[in-house]
């Protein structure tokens, strides 16, 4: 039997939402990860250190009793986030790292930044005491191809941010494209990137296979092959600039399957076992705990878990289930399009 042992997983970009469906969601993710950035992207966001410390009782509370995780707050960025209230949450701990959404880019982001310009003081006092920038990646512009968002906003406002704050410590969440591995990989020291399990595990035509796929439909939207490769290749690499942030996001199955179906994939449930495989077939376990437990703390200045998982190769493909019930409605769990021969030994 093939086994391996790995320092336990973080996942640095998790949605947890909020009340009853953050119940049924946050024993997912915490029965096998130590550690993870919650996103603010709730209605109404996170917004400052108060609503921040609330929201992370709510979550501890939720947390099985034998689970071990810690959540690590954020605050949502706007044009009126002020800098002092910014700089008290990070100093007095209750508050690890900041999100910019460009206003209108992906779910519950209208409260987002419209104009960079007016978030410099911000940025600079994050940079000045060392608190991690979390940007979602991609222009707004609708005249942009939804494809190519991730690239322009690389070329027009990251470029930009990086050349304003050399020092800054910069996480591009959940990148999509070869482009963004090769910029993230070439440039500055203190700039990073989280990959999640579905961009390493599908291509766009998983959006239109048998017809139109809502379930595959998240934000940065999925990419051609070629950018799947680069960000399998990258992430299996051990490259300590790349590591995992699962973007695990759940949402109603009726509010998926609509005609307005909104964007987000919950893949908390299977995201080690398919990590696992997808490193297997590239002959690369050996990298897997960088990429899940290593590189991320790295990244953000943080000692590595102590616990430790192990991951079991079963003869037989594992059975799925595929959703999670939620009173009279579902979420649906995340899987691939290939089989998972790997288990998390419990
Ligand atoms: C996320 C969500 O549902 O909150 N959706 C998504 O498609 N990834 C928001 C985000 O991270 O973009
Ligand atoms: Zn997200």
């Amino acid at each position: 039997m093939k086994q391996i042992e790995i320092i336990k997983p973080d996942d640095w970009h998790i949605h947890f939402r909020d009340n009853d469906i953050m119940r049924q969601v946050v024993p997912e993710t915490t029965r096998y990860f130590g550690r993870g950035i919650v996103m603010p992207n709730l209605v109404p966001p996170i917004l400052n250190g108060t609503q921040a410390i609330e929201y992370k009782k709510r979550i501890i509370k939720s947390i099985p009793r034998n689970n071990n995780f810690e959540p690590f707050m954020t605050i949502y960025l706007t044009e009126k986030t002020r800098k002092d209230e910014l700089k008290e949450a990070h100093d007095n701990g209750t508050v690890f790292a900041a999100k910019l959404y460009p206003a209108g880019a992906t779910t519950n982001s209208e409260s987002g930044v419209k104009d960079i310009s007016k978030i410099i003081p911000v940025l600079e006092k994050m940079s000045e005491i060392g608190m991690p920038l979390l940007i979602h990646g991609e222009v707004t512009d609708k005249n942009i191809d939804i494809f190519d968002r991730e690239k322009v906003f690389i070329e027009k406002y990251l470029e930009f941010i990086l050349k304003e704050f050399p020092d800054l410590k910069i996480t591009l969440e959940h990148i999509t494209t070869k482009d963004a591995v090769e910029y993230v990989d070439g440039n500055n020291r203190k700039l990073a990137a989280s990959i999640t399990p579905h961009h390493l595990a599908l291509n766009r035509n998983a959006i239109f296979s048998n017809g139109i796929n809502p379930h595959n439909y998240c934000l940065p939207i999925l990419k051609r092959e070629k950018h799947r490769e680069a960000l399998v290749k990258a992430a299996v690499s051990g490259n300590p600039k790349f590591f995992l942030g699962t973007d695990t996001a759940p949402h109603l199955v009726k509010d998926k399957e609509n005609a307005c179906g909104c964007a987000g994939i919950f893949n908390a449930t299977y995201c080690l076992q398919i990590l696992a495989q997808i490193f297997e077939n590239e002959n690369s376990l050996s990298n897997l705990e960088k990429f899940t437990s290593k590189n991320g703390s790295i990244h953000y200045s943080l000692k590595f878990n102590e616990d430790k998982i192990t991951l079991v190769k079963s003869e037989e493909a594992q059975e799925i289930v595929k959703f999670l019930n939620f009173q009279n409605e579902k979420i649906r769990i995340f899987s691939p399009n290939f089989d998972i021969f790997w288990k998390v030994k419990v």
